[in-house]
Formats: C-alpha cells, structure tokens, sequence
C-alpha cells in the first residue's frame, strides 16, 4: 500500500493466474493450456511479418476480423478483437455493465469476474451452483445490470444447453447477457448461432485454448454491430493498438487452419475422455467435463494433499482453497503421454 495510489487501486483485490513456471522438466497441467504447439502456418506467418515491426499495426484490425466473421458465418462489424479474452472482457464490463445495477455471475466462476467488478466499482449478486455444479438457469432471469458467466463454466468444466441460454436472454431483453466461451469449442455447441436473434448477447472466445496461442494473446467478442461498435469506443479511448502484428496475422492463420484446429482438438477431447475413465477406475469422483481440464475429487485422499504430493513429483495441477471446492483438484487436460505419466504419479501417491 502506498499513499501515492488513489483510493480505487487501493481497494482492488488483483486476479492472481495459475503458477506459470518455465521448468522444462515439470509437467504443467495448471493453466488449461493445450498441449500442442500452434500450426505450422501461423509460426510461418509472424516470421514473415516480424521484418515489419517498424511500423504500427492496423487500428482496425479489419483483415483478421474478417477472418473471423467468415468462420462464424458474420459480417466484420460483429466482431471485436482484443489482447486476449481477459482484455476483450475487461472492455466488456467496461461498457456494458453500470455502478448502482446489480450484475449476476455464479458463486463458482472464473475469478477474474470479481475483480473487474471491483475495478469498476460494480455491484454484484453472485449466484449460488446447485449441489452439482449445475447453472440454476431461472436465477440469472430479471438481471438489474446484466449477466456474464463461462459455458462451459470453469472451474467446473460443466456445460449449459443453448436452449437455457435462450431462456436467460430472453429473460433480459433490457441487459447484456455475456457469455464467456473460452473452452467452447471442447463443448457440443457455441452459442454464436443466437447472435443474429438476440442483440443483447455478447460471446467472448479466445484462441488461447483451443488453438494453442496463449502466448500470442488473442481474444474476440461476438455479437449485434451496435455492442461490437460499444467495445471499439472503450478501446479507442484506452490503446488503439491492442493486437500487435505478429498476433493479428498469427490469428488469422489459425482460424484459416481449420485441418489442424480440428485435428488437435478431437485428440485433447479422446484424451479428456480416457483421462476422465482411468480417474474414476481409482475412486474419484469427476464432472462431465466439456472443456480441456476435468474437475475431480479424490475419495481417498485429501484434493490439497494430492496437489502437493503431485508437485513434488513434478506434477502442477490447480487446488482452490475456496468454499465449494476444497475437495477437488482442476487438472488440464495434456497429451496422451502426459496424462499416462500423472496417472503413474497418482498411483504412487495413493500406494504411500
Ligand atoms: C473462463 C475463462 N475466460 C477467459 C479466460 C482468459 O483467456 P485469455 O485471456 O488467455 O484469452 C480464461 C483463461 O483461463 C478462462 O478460464
């Protein structure tokens, strides 16, 4: 604390990220990074573009935008880019949510949530799981100030139907209902087909994910031109240039490359699948996970002693010490080889 930040910074309670430690030796599953590298074509991309660094990049972004509205089937105007979902949602509670109107998010969400809503003194009304993890739909009706939760959520890894998400949108006609999509495409369906219904829905994806560019930075909204023109108002008002070159045409080369997209992603979702059935052959319980990481409690030990003994052997998994949670372990999902070695590492431990 010093007595040269103003009262707001003070107040501030900072996202802390998952550990990212540069070990080559460690076996990092604590991020819900993919285990693959990027596509050849988007390394091939920004070598060529990086003998263009002297010169700024484009304001607009309108190459890569287009890029991306022609994957989604949408005109560029319905898509904003930004330096990462965390940054394209951070201009989003920015423009769409008010002090003095109460917003909703689960009680069990991405923890980035409350700390936009104390950087924008927002109030919030945090919304109970069911006993499962499941999204109790009806509570997110009748919002004062707008809604926004992850689908599939995290760190639950669980999924809500589009229907559901119909029902919440048409049940805030008058607020923005964001849906943060960063592990959608692990997930039966986006909700983006909505978008050309409902002008009050805003999706958020990113390419950190399911297309291995989390060190790149790249992250985009979809939804009605008029919200799409919103965000590029605060942006404008902030940093004109968000998106550096390297990470505009390294995007769009992984959204052209949609042969490996597919390819990497089926693989991380067969693994999820053994992963999920090799876990539950010893005794823990684990979600139905539609996203690259489970969530699962260990029946015979402590999810806090698990997660200690595995980095100890090397292994990095997430524990929350938070209410709702302290039983279970998130652990990303890695490559078929990753996966067998912490199983190895698990099995050791329950012996001990
Ligand atoms: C639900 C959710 N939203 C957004 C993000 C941010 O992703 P990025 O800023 O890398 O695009 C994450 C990252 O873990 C996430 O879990």
């Amino acid at each position: 604390m010093s007595k040269f930040w103003n009262p707001l910074i003070k107040q501030l309670e900072p996202y802390v990220p998952g550990e990212q430690l540069d070990d080559p030796a460690i076996i990092k599953l604590n991020t819900n990074e993919n285990p693959f590298p990027p596509s050849p074509k988007v390394l091939k991309a920004i070598q060529e573009e990086s003998v263009k660094l002297q010169l700024y990049p484009s304001p607009t972004v309108d190459e890569l935008r287009e890029e991306i509205g022609s994957f989604f089937s949408l005109k560029k105007e319905q898509v904003f880019v930004g330096n990462g979902s965390d940054e394209v949602l951070a201009f989003s509670f920015m423009t769409f949510f008010e002090p003095g109107k109460t917003i909703k998010y689960p009680d069990i969400t991405y923890s980035f949530y409350p700390a936009f809503a104390k950087l924008y003194q927002l109030d919030v009304e945090e919304v109970a799981l069911e006993d499962d993890f499941s999204l109790p739909v009806e509570a997110f009706f009748q919002s004062e100030g707008g809604v926004i939760f992850p689908n599939p959520n995290a760190p639950s890894s669980l999924y809500v139907k589009i229907e559901a998400i119909e029902e919440i949108l048409k049940n805030n006609p008058d607020q923005v209902v964001i849906i943060d999509e960063a592990y959608v495409d692990f997930a039966e369906a986006s909700a983006v087909s909505l978008i050309d219904s409902y002008p009050n829905l805003l999706v958020v994806q990113t390419l950190s994910k399911s297309r291995s560019l989390a060190g790149l930075r790249v992250g985009l909204a979809l939804g009605h031109p008029d919200l799409i023109e919103g965000l590029n108002r605060a942006k404008d008002s902030f940093n004109s240039y968000t998106m550096d070159r390297l990470a505009i045409v390294g995007a769009i080369e992984a959204f052209k490359d949609t042969a490996y997209f597919e390819k990497t992603k089926q693989e991380i979702i067969a693994v999820r699948e053994y992963f999920r059935q090799e876990l539950e052959k010893r005794n823990f319980y684990v979600l139905p996970s539609q996203t690259n990481f489970v969530l699962a409690s260990p029946s015979d030990m402590e999810a806090e002693k698990l997660f200690t003994q595995l980095k100890q052997e090397g292994f990095l998994i997430r524990y929350f010490n938070q209410p709702k949670l302290e039983n279970y372990v998130r652990i990303s999902i890695g490559t078929q080889e990753q996966m067998s070695k912490l199983l190895d590492a698990i099995d050791r431990i329950i012996k001990k």
